[in-house]
């Protein structure tokens, strides 16, 4: 994934980090994500903590965990020695006893300071394994830090929202663009002055890079709006109508590999 700056309405350029752009975009996202009818709220964080299922006594670390606010929920909810990673070091000020909250490079999750001989009972990816460089060695460096009974839990845009925003504007079928290996970039909804450039993938792209790090799909879900909030916010609604949501995984280690 390459993320791009952009200047008002100039040409985007380039960033040379793919994820330098979180740098500025962190506090965006956070305020949007605590917005009342934010998705987040609505469908992807109660899908995510019911796919945790109980937490209490459960190490956790949390990859991209933006400001560590989810991870300071589990923390109250009974996770023991949990850590945070992200990029931005954009953190809470105060994280509840329990949470540490670590700047660093996904990419490299088996030189992160503060990791080195530690394992975890549960290990999140929540929208941020598109940042890794190489995917498989990254969810090789997360299944050796796994417990014995751990699993990862890990969440991706469903690859057909950007094929159906591509086909949109580039007056093509859905086919070609969910197909195509070509890079691409949109506005971010959470800060237009950036523009965030991805390399397009598939859902068997995902799933090889699942096999390939050693890893079974134990549960996979495409969670949607509960009844009641499709009522509240039909706009919410519509746009899960046309760009379908998230996908989530529960990742165990596959014996033997
Ligand atoms: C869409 S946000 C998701 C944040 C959080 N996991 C959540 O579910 O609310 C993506 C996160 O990935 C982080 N990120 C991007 N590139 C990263 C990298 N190379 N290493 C660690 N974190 C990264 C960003 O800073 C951002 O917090």
């Amino acid at each position: 994934m390459v993320c791009l700056v952009a200047n008002s309405e100039e040409s985007p350029t380039p960033a040379a980090d793919p994820s330098r752009p979180w740098l500025q975009l962190a506090p965006d996202y956070e305020r949007a994500r605590a917005k009342e009818d934010s998705l987040d709220r609505l469908v992807e964080w109660p899908a995510q903590r019911e796919l945790l299922g109980d937490v209490a006594g459960r190490s956790v670390l949390d990859v991209g965990c933006g400001n560590g606010g989810k991870l300071a929920e589990l923390v109250r909810d009974g996770a023991t020695a949990s850590v945070g990673v992200d990029i931005s070091g954009n953190f809470l000020s105060a994280p509840p006893p329990g949470l540490e909250l670590i700047q660093g490079d996904l990419s490299e999750l088996d030189s992160v300071p503060g990791l080195a001989g530690r394992t975890f009972d549960r290990i999140l990816f929540l929208q941020s394994f598109g940042y890794a460089k190489d995917p498989v060695r990254t969810l090789q460096a997360a299944r050796a830090m796994l417990t014995d009974d751990g699993f990862i839990l890990l969440t991706r845009t469903q690859p057909i929202r950007y094929a159906v925003e591509r086909s949109e504007r580039n007056g093509t079928s859905l086919g070609e663009e969910y197909f195509s290996t070509d890079e691409f970039s949109y506005r971010s909804g959470w800060n237009d002055d950036i523009i965030l450039t991805k390399r397009a993938y598939t859902i068997s792209d995902l799933i090889n890079e699942f096999s390939a790090a050693g890893l079974w799909i134990e549960t996979a879900l495409e969670p949607q709006l509960p009844a009641e909030a499709r009522r509240r916010y039909p706009h919410k609604q519509e746009w899960m109508n046309k760009h379908l949501g998230i996908l989530i995984f529960k990742l165990r280690p596959r014996p033997g590999h």
